[in-house]
């Protein structure tokens, strides 16, 4: 089978990677070899063993008939969509690690696919290496999925350990996180928790079949969160972790992405580092865990080679995914419930006058401000109650 890589950056040089180290292997286990005939990338790459396969035009791809797969790795909305749809209506399979890409179009470039009775798989684009997608499409068919539950940003991950373990303010690790590649190009997608909000979104969409608009789900990222913060959280024997979430309500799915304050006994706790956790409830299954490299070049790009295998196996496209473009209305954020952890500089009396006889928490170094926990709260509730009481440094939601 002849493959073309669209973008030849961190996962699309990966994916040429793989495919050379596993290359028996993979042979193996697709039936056949995989080749690749294309490169595109705007830029040159003199002195790469792969600079001949390098095209600066993708309808030279979408032309060739010889090209059954493409591999988008290109990431952003355009013009990997303009291409990706090129390539389905020429009638070529694509497997893609663009969550943005994904969460935007998925939908539509899914139900082309399938119109072209071709496949349009994106196992990469959540969890990096973790085999989430494909266990929610194939595996987990047999369930009302109630509850997903990720940590599925590795860089903000890798910060927010690194600031509990080493006592670093947020500034210091980002840096850091970035020189080992697994920030987006720009970092603020996976600070602010947009690169989260976009993952939760996908995840959403195919457990519920409909298309989640990322934009209805209220995302909040780790930029406000200090080592004081941690300090309070060491205090409580909890950590800070970056949760997209989504759980069935009555009133419909209701999702988030937002810092919590995670129990030793919270099945994410453990997760550290760049690794990526998804938990996923379903009502007669119960509880499953995927866990995982969750970022960074081979792990990323050994999910997309795995969408290659898969569809050097099944080239007759009969893995659909049920994916409507039906919009889906998520339930009301304002009615999520939660506690929260709350830092103020309000005395006692103005505290227990606003949020009444609540658990404070003492962190050892810290004076001149309080911190407490609230009762479980209504997002609206909370918001209310928060404008009554001055000198609010922080608030945190306790998972
Ligand atoms: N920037 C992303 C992350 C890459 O840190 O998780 C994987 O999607």
């Amino acid at each position: 089978m002849e493959a073309a890589i669209m973008g030849y950056g961190t996962i699309g040089s990966g994916v040429a990677e793989v495919l050379r180290i596993n290359r028996e292997s993979i042979r193996k286990r697709a039936g056949e070899e995989i080749g690749i005939r294309y490169i595109l990338d705007l830029r040159d790459f003199p002195g790469d063993p792969l600079s001949e396969k390098l095209v600066h035009d993708y309808r030279v791809i979408a032309e060739d008939p010889q090209v059954q797969v493409v591999v988008e790795t290109m990431g952003g909305v355009e013009p990997a969509y303009t291409f990706v749809k090129a390539m389905l209506m020429a009638g070529k399979h694509v497997t893609t690690s663009n969550k943005a890409l994904v969460a935007a179009k998925g939908a539509e470039l899914t139900a082309l696919a399938k119109e072209k009775n071709v496949h349009f798989m994106f196992e990469a684009s959540v969890g990096g290496g973790i085999p989430i997608i494909r266990s929610l499409n194939s595996c987990l068919t047999a369930d009302e999925i109630e509850e997903i539950t990720g940590i599925v940003n590795g860089t903000t991950n890798y910060m927010l350990t690194k600031m509990s373990r080493e006592g670093l303010e947020f500034d210091d690790v980002l840096k850091d996180a970035q020189d080992k590649g697994y920030a987006e190009k720009d970092p603020t997608a996976d600070i602010e928790g947009y690169d989260a909000c976009r993952k939760i979104a996908i995840l959403t969409s195919l457990v519920c079949g409909q298309q989640v608009d990322y934009e209805d789900i209220h995302t909040e990222g780790i930029t406000d969160i200090t080592a004081t913060d941690i300090r309070y959280a060491s205090a409580m024997g909890r950590v800070v972790r970056l949760l997209a979430s989504s759980k069935k309500t009555k009133n419909g799915y209701a999702a988030m992405v937002a810092p919590f304050l995670l129990p030793p006994e919270h099945p994410l706790y453990s997760v550290n580092d760049v690794f990526n956790a998804v938990f996923v409830h379903g009502n007669v299954l119960g509880d499953a865990m995927f866990y995982g490299s969750g970022a960074g070049k081979l792990p990323t790009a050994s999910a997309v080679v795995a969408d290659i295998v898969e569809i050097a196996r099944h080239p007759d496209a009969g893995l659909a995914v049920d994916w409507s473009t039906k919009k889906i209305e998520l339930a009301d954020f304002n009615s999520i419930r939660n506690r929260f952890f709350v830092r103020t500089t309000a005395e006692r009396p103005a505290i227990r006058a606003v949020f009444g006889d609540v658990e404070y928490i003492v962190a050892e170094g810290i004076s001149g401000e309080r911190g407490f926990l609230t009762e479980e709260l209504s997002e609206a509730a909370f918001a209310a109650k928060a404008e009554q009481l001055q000198g609010i440094l922080q608030r945190i939601r306790i998972a």
